[in-house]
């Protein structure tokens, strides 16, 4: 596929991109998006996303890197943040959520009504929000998702796809997905080998890290999932970023 003069693809394209980068490794899936997209972002909160900025650091591009506060992380994640910007010397744009949204919401329910009536509410205000303004920005973005994070609502993750869920009507969005089919070991096989900053709540149990009141540590054997929401579904435990998990029709799985 020749370099494109338009930043986007068309659904059509896709299964195309998607066959040729699913057999190629997570740097040269970064690298073939950066070099599709000069308007491309990392979104970052976790240890897969600080492995795909070092992969774009050592291909020595610049990459925008953006991150959503929602007021509620664990004191390690502000600091493990302010400890990646630092050792690569790169700006991270963090994203709040809107004031007046999350003061209704406490005000009328309360700091803890995901316990009661789902995650769903307090997700939508204090990331999907900032996240659909971020993404209204952009032509395309890069999360760290893997496809063996939950066999329920990832396990179809495609390395490439439109993102209709934040596509803005007559302009589609790009979402790759470099780590798709790398496993947690993968992850921690890069970051052990190249030593690059991780989340020290890792050292104690923690596995997959969302926000403070909605994450638990795992015990052994145990899915990183289950530490999440762990009061939900397991069908339930999509905040609403990757909405386009349980939406989207899925590319052609031609070559695997
Ligand atoms: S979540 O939807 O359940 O919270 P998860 O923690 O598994 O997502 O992370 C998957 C990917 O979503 C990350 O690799 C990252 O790209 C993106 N992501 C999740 N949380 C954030 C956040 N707070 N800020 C920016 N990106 C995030
Ligand atoms: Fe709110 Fe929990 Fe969602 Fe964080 S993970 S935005 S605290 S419901």
């Amino acid at each position: 596929m020749a370099q494109l003069t338009t930043q986007t693809l068309t659904e059509s394209e896709i299964p195309a991109l998607e066959a040729e980068l699913s057999r190629q490794t997570p740097q040269k899936i970064l690298e073939r998006a950066l070099s599709l997209f000069d308007n491309i972002a990392i979104s970052f909160s976790g240890a897969e996303d600080v492995v795909l900025i070092d992969m774009a650091y050592r291909l020595n591009r610049q990459i925008q890197v953006f991150s959503l506060d929602t007021g509620r992380l664990h004191p390690e994640t502000y600091q493990f943040i302010e400890q990646v910007r630092k050792h690569y010397g790169i700006a991270i744009e963090i994203m709040y959520p809107d004031a007046t949204q999350v003061e209704t919401l406490v005000q009328t329910k309360g700091l803890f009504s995901f316990y009661e009536d789902g995650h769903q509410e307090c997700c939508g205000i204090r990331k999907v929000a900032p996240l659909r303004r971020k993404l209204s920005t952009l032509d395309a973005w890069i999360t760290g998702q893997r496809q063996d994070q939950s066999p329920t609502t990832r396990g179809n993750v495609p390395v490439v796809q439109l993102d209709h869920a934040f596509s803005i009507e007559g302009k589609p969005l790009v979402k790759f997905n470099p780590l798709s089919h790398w496993t947690s070991a993968d992850v921690w096989m890069y970051i052990r080998s190249y030593e690059i900053p991780y989340n020290p709540l890792h050292e104690r149990g923690f596995v997959s890290i969302g926000c403070e009141p909605c994450t638990r540590p795992v015990l052994p054997n145990q899915h990183e999932r289950e530490g999440r929401w762990w009061w939900e579904d397991a069908g339930k435990k999509e905040c609403g970023l990757h909405a386009v998990n349980q939406s989207s029709t899925l590319v052609a799985d031609t070559d695997k």
